[in-house]
C-alpha cells in the first residue's frame, strides 16, 4: 500500500515499521498525516505477521509538531465539534502491539507527544526535543501535560512547558522519558531494530499482555493495577505459550511459540 505522508515496511520477521515522510515540513503532523499513520498502525496491529511496531522519522526530525498552518486558521467551534487531535491518540489506545520510538532530530511540540506515546522511546543524543507551544500562544494538545509530567516529575515538566525550552536526547534518557540515548543516528536505528528484534522472539501473547499490565500503571491507583496485572497474569496461564516457554525451560530447549 502507498501513502503519501508515511512509508511503512517489515524490516525483519515480527517487526512492522512507520516511517514519517513528510520531508519538506520536517514531517509536521497534519490531519492526513495522522490519518494514514493510523491506517497504517491498525493494519499492522491485526497483521499475524507483526509483533512490534517501529514509529520513526528521518535522522534530521522525528516530528516538529503539529502543522501550525494548518492550526493557524482553526476557530474553537471548528476545533470543538470535530474533536480536533482526539483521533492522534489512537496511536495510545487502540494498538495492542508494543510501539518503539526511534526519535532523531526535532521531536518538538506535538512531535514529542506522538513520541511519549509509544511504549520505548529511544533516541540520539543530540535529539531535540521540547513542548514549544507556549512560544505560539497555545499549549500542549496531544497529551503533553500529561505524559511529561508523568515521566520527569512536576517541576521539570512545568519548567519546560511555561518557558518552551527544547531539551536533548542526553537529557531525554537522564530524565527517564527515553529508555536510551544512542550516540548516533545509525545506531539509534541499529539499537532500535535490536529491541525489536529481541520483542518480536517472544510469544505475541505475553508480549501484548506486557504492555497492557505496564500501560495500566499510568492509568490506576497502584492496588487496583497489581490486582489488574494478577488477573492478567492469570489468563495467560490458559495461553499455549505459558507451557511451552516452562517447558522449554525445564527441557534446556529454546521456545517454539505457537502464538496461542
Ligand atoms: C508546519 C512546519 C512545522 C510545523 C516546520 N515546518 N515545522 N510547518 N508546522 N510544526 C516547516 C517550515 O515552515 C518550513 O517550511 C519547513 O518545515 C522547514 O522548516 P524551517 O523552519 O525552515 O527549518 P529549520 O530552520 O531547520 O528549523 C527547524 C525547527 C523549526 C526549529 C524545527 O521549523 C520550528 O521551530 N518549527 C516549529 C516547531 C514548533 O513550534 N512545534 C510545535 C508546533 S505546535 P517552508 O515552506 O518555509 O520551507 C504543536 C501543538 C501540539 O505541535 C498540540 C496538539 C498536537
Amino acid at each position: 500500500r502507498s501513502y503519501e505522508y508515511i512509508q511503512t515496511s517489515e524490516p525483519k520477521p515480527g517487526v512492522g515499521q512507520v516511517t514519517l515522510h513528510r520531508p519538506k515540513a520536517l514531517n509536521a503532523l497534519c490531519t492526513p498525516l495522522i490519518t494514514e499513520l493510523n491506517q497504517a498502525l491498525g493494519e499492522f496491529n491485526s497483521s499475524d505477521s507483526v509483533s512490534v511496531i517501529i514509529l520513526t522519522g528521518s535522522e534530521k526530525a522525528f516530528a516538529a509538531g503539529a502543522d501550525i498552518k494548518e492550526m493557524a486558521p482553526l476557530t474553537f467551534s471548528k476545533a470543538y465539534t470535530t474533536s480536533f487531535i482526539e483521533s492522534w491518540s489512537q496511536l495510545a489506545t487502540q494498538v495492542k502491539k508494543p510501539i518503539i520510538a526511534a526519535v532523531s532530530g526535532h521531536a518538538l511540540g506535538g512531535g514529542c507527544e506522538l513520541a511519549m506515546m509509544c511504549d520505548i522511546l529511544y533516541c540520539t543524543e543530540s535529539a531535540n526535543f521540547g513542548q514549544p507551544e507556549i512560544k505560539l500562544g497555545t499549549i500542549p494538545g496531544a497529551g503533553g501535560s500529561q505524559r511529561l509530567t508523568r515521566a520527569v516529575g512536576k517541576s521539570k515538566a512545568m519548567e519546560l512547558i511555561l518557558t518552551g525550552k527544547s531539551f536533548s536526547g542526553v537529557d531525554a534518557a537522564q530524565w527517564g522519558l527515553a529508555a536510551k540515548a544512542f550516540p548516533s543516528y545509525e545506531a539509534l536505528m541499529e539499537g532500535t531494530m535490536k529491541t525489536a528484534e529481541t520483542i518480536a522472539g517472544y510469544s505475541k501473547v505475553a508480549i501484548i499482555g506486557a504492555k497492557e499490565v505496564v500501560n495500566k500503571s499510568q492509568d490506576l491507583p497502584l492496588r487496583d493495577g497489581v490486582e489488574y496485572e494478577r488477573r492478567v497474569f492469570h489468563g495467560i496461564f490458559g495461553s499455549q505459550d505459558q507451557k511451552i516457554g516452562m517447558k522449554a525451560f525445564a527441557e534446556k530447549k529454546k521456545a517454539e511459540w505457537t502464538h496461542e
